[in-house]
């Protein structure tokens, strides 16, 4: 461990008991991401990634194993997630979904009305604030949920495939927007994809995971300048030969997941 280390993973397992039968979701996984640092995690349906995000989020505990997450002396919140799917609450509108955890917080109303137009405006919402959620389309719902997240401005993000719904435009400007953010901020995110190239446009290091049970197998960091595009990606020789290496594990894990 390093002095930057924000989150430590220790030999984290966790089995789910249904009935009489157990279901090994994630198994040892040892881990230290940095403060500040973005890291993508990859791996086959099914693995333990959600599972994982959810452990860090506070929501699920460890079967055996430990975890450490080391918090500044900021007043943010530590961590918000954006989840895969029913991450709004049906019964608020958009305006009070995103506001929900600046509300909880106690922030002066006006604060709390600033922060929330400025997130519902970056994530393309602002004619629809006043709706609820069982208006909206599935990839509005997610935009409300990732503006949530953006507007509890926490120490750590942990996004589960944030951006799977949504049209390519969209989901172009919001992993543009995350990106602004989480250099000014200078966030630790911890996000969940299955596109590889998504994972290479992001992250500083990605995370390669086996199927069930889900461990990590491998690491690739991702040295490559900032702003990127997909095209300085994809004319990169070296990147062009990462992708196919993870394409090849993720192609294997997931026959082995399906045989
Ligand atoms: N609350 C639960 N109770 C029982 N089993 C669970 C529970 N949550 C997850 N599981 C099981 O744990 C395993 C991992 O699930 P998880 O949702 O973490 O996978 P995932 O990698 O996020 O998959 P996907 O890419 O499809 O979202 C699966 O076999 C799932 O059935
Ligand atoms: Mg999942």
């Amino acid at each position: 461990m390093s002095s930057n280390t924000k989150i430590e993973l220790d030999q984290l397992t966790k089995i789910f008991y249904k009935r009489n039968e157990s279901v090994e979701a994630i198994k040892n996984i040892s881990l230290d991401i940095e403060d500040g640092e973005f890291v993508c995690i990859l791996g086959p349906s099914g693995c333990g990634k959600t599972t994982l995000l959810r452990i860090l989020a506070g929501l699920e505990t460890p079967s055996t194993g430990d975890i450490q997450i080391h918090q500044s002396e900021s007043e943010k919140p530590l961590q918000s997630m954006v989840f895969q799917e029913r991450g709004v609450i049906p019964w608020m509108t958009v305006e009070e979904n995103v506001a929900f955890g600046l509300k909880m917080r106690h922030l002066p109303k006006k604060e709390i009305k600033e922060r929330s137009d400025y997130y519902i405006k970056k994530v393309g919402l602002e004619k629809f604030a006043k709706l609820y959620p069982k208006e909206l389309s599935g990839g509005m719902k997610q935009r409300v949920s990732i503006a949530r997240a953006f507007a509890n401005d926490p120490e750590i993000l942990l996004m589960d495939e944030p951006f799977a719904a949504l049209d390519e435009q969209n989901k172009f400007i919001l992993q543009e927007e995350l990106l602004n953010i989480w250099a000014e901020t200078k966030k630790t995110v911890l996000f969940i994809t299955h596109s590889i190239d998504e994972a290479m446009l992001l992250s500083d290091r990605i995370l390669l995971m086996s199927s069930q049970p889900g461990q990590i197998v491998k690491e690739k960091k991702i040295d490559l300048p900032r702003p990127r595009t997909m095209e300085s990606i994809r004319s990169n020789e070296e990147m062009a030969q990462e992708f196919v290496d993870i394409w090849q594990h993720l192609q294997k894990e997931v026959q082995g997941s399906r045989a």
